[in-house]
């Protein structure tokens, strides 16, 4: 029996709105109907989407952060291919995988101060195992977290979660989670003195908002939590794989976390997965006696075609020097969108590491913007960025997305392989939609609508 996948994509793809509308998230047709997003996208290439009538679109969203390499990279798919052509034995679950075993020495020579690894199938389930190894190793519950963090929307993420709009209706959540400001030290160290936190997590740099560490506020807080004897947890699922120009965002300022979590990029784009690297002498405290060598797992971690896209992940990785490409090209959009700033009251900074980048706007000083920004921060606030990402859509096809819930941050998050003529292709569109922004015009009439649909900025 042969299932074409690919002749069944074609005969629904034109009834893909009405099938979510019946049977999945009927909010999210209606969100993209209402922004015009519903161009039915039909396949993907690199930094590319194509919809039905093959018009290119140019994706600065990379899936929440998955395509590093791009949609389809053809090395990704040979060894997947190689994996499905080569009857392994997979999932015996009575055996240890070798690919697993290979991953883990691969990653763990890129991360050398680290020793052990702990494979997941997500984001989220690599912060559930590192709260669960965090308390099993210090024997404290405490856990420490920032405004804004996002780890993950699984109950223990989600109690590490700085945004209540994911909060709401689902509390009550993990006990003991303590919420503080980022870059802020004191705070830091007034939470872990009491000697009762068993670890502090933090993003190198928040997916929400793209807000970057001062210097020295990592650094530092991996000194206070060596002080007070808690854990010091980087979450890299989206900073990681290369995404600020070196391997780990951390990196950029010399920490040296005792456990760092991986997800997104290091699938490939194609199979999910998660990794929690740590110090043997956590590891040691889980698994520490016969009896306790399943005491923490899940059924399809460590299997093949996971294994085997991340095997090949980093070796794309190393042979098309990714993180160089990162970092040359996120350095000459921070530079080119930072110089539209003198001529935009409306743009008010541009920041980031590689290419994770923000593009924030803020209140207009002149009277003529003024009543407009009003009216629509007062109908929804952070609703101008859909002004920005509407346009750059429809207009210049570009997707873009809003850095968080209220934010007026527009994030770009783009494979890491965009060239020369897609950084042209960016600045030129942010040039001329920020423009249009100021003109009072259409942009403003959209605003209108929006604030009518009662339209909120999305993920
Ligand atoms: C920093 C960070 N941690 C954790 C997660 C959760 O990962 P997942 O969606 O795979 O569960 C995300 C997802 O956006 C993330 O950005």
């Amino acid at each position: 029996m042969t299932i074409d996948i690919a002749a069944l994509f074609d005969t629904h793809e034109s009834e893909r709105y009405s099938l979510h509308t019946r049977r999945l998230n009927e909010q999210m047709v209606r969100v993209l109907r209402t922004i015009g997003y519903d161009v039915a996208f039909r396949r993907g290439h690199g930094q590319y989407l194509y919809d039905r009538n093959e018009a290119r679109y140019l994706d600065l969203l990379s899936g929440f952060g998955v395509f590093a390499l791009g949609r389809n990279h053809p090395a990704i798919r040979a060894a997947l291919k190689s994996v499905l052509d080569a009857d392994l034995p997979n999932l015996v679950q009575m055996d240890v995988s070798t690919l697993a075993g290979i991953l883990a020495e691969r990653l763990l020579a890129l991360v050398p101060h680290l020793d052990k690894v702990f494979f997941a199938n997500s984001g989220a389930e690599a912060v559930e195992a590192a709260i669960k190894f965090a308390r099993a190793a210090t024997g404290r519950a405490g856990i420490v977290y920032c405004s804004h963090a996002f780890h993950g929307l699984t109950y223990g993420a989600l109690s590490l979660n700085g945004d209540e709009t994911f909060r709401q209706g689902f509390e009550p959540l993990l006990p003991d989670c303590i919420r503080i400001p980022f870059n802020d030290l004191v705070a830091l160290e007034q939470a872990l003195s009491l000697r009762r936190v068993a670890a502090f997590i933090v993003e190198p740099i928040q997916g929400k908002g793209v807000i970057l560490p001062d210097e020295g506020y990592l650094k530092g807080a991996e000194h206070l939590c060596r002080r007070y004897d808690t854990l010091f947890i980087a979450d890299e699922i989206q900073t990681g794989i290369g995404r600020t120009g070196r391997f780990l965002a951390g990196e950029h300022w010399g920490i040296e976390p005792d456990m760092v979590l991986l997800a997104k990029a290091l699938s490939g784009g194609h199979v999910p997965v998660g990794a929690v690297l740590m110090r043997k002498r956590i590891y040691d405290k889980v698994f520490n006696r016969m009896d306790r060598a399943v005491v923490h797992g899940s059924t399809f971690a460590k299997n093949d075609l996971a294994m085997a896209a991340g095997i090949a992940t980093l070796e794309v990785l190393k042979a098309e020097r990714i993180p160089e490409n990162a970092a040359r090209t996120g350095e000459r959009l921070v530079r080119e969108l930072s110089a539209l700033w003198a001529n935009y009251e409306l743009l008010k900074d541009v920041r980031g590491k590689g290419l994770m980048i923000g593009v924030e706007f803020g209140a207009p000083s002149s009277l003529k913007l003024k009543a407009s920004w009003n009216m629509l921060e007062t109908a929804s606030k952070g609703l101008f960025c859909q002004l920005i990402t509407i346009p750059l859509f429809k207009e210049h096809k570009i997707l873009t997305q809003v850095a968080g819930h209220g934010s007026h941050t527009v994030k770009l998050l783009p494979p890491l392989i965009i060239n020369d003529e897609d950084c042209g292709w960016i600045v030129r569109a942010f040039d001329d939609v920020i423009a249009d922004s100021h003109r009072a015009g259409a942009v403003w009439t959209l605003g209108k609508t929006l604030v009518g649909h009662a339209l909120r900025p999305g993920a």
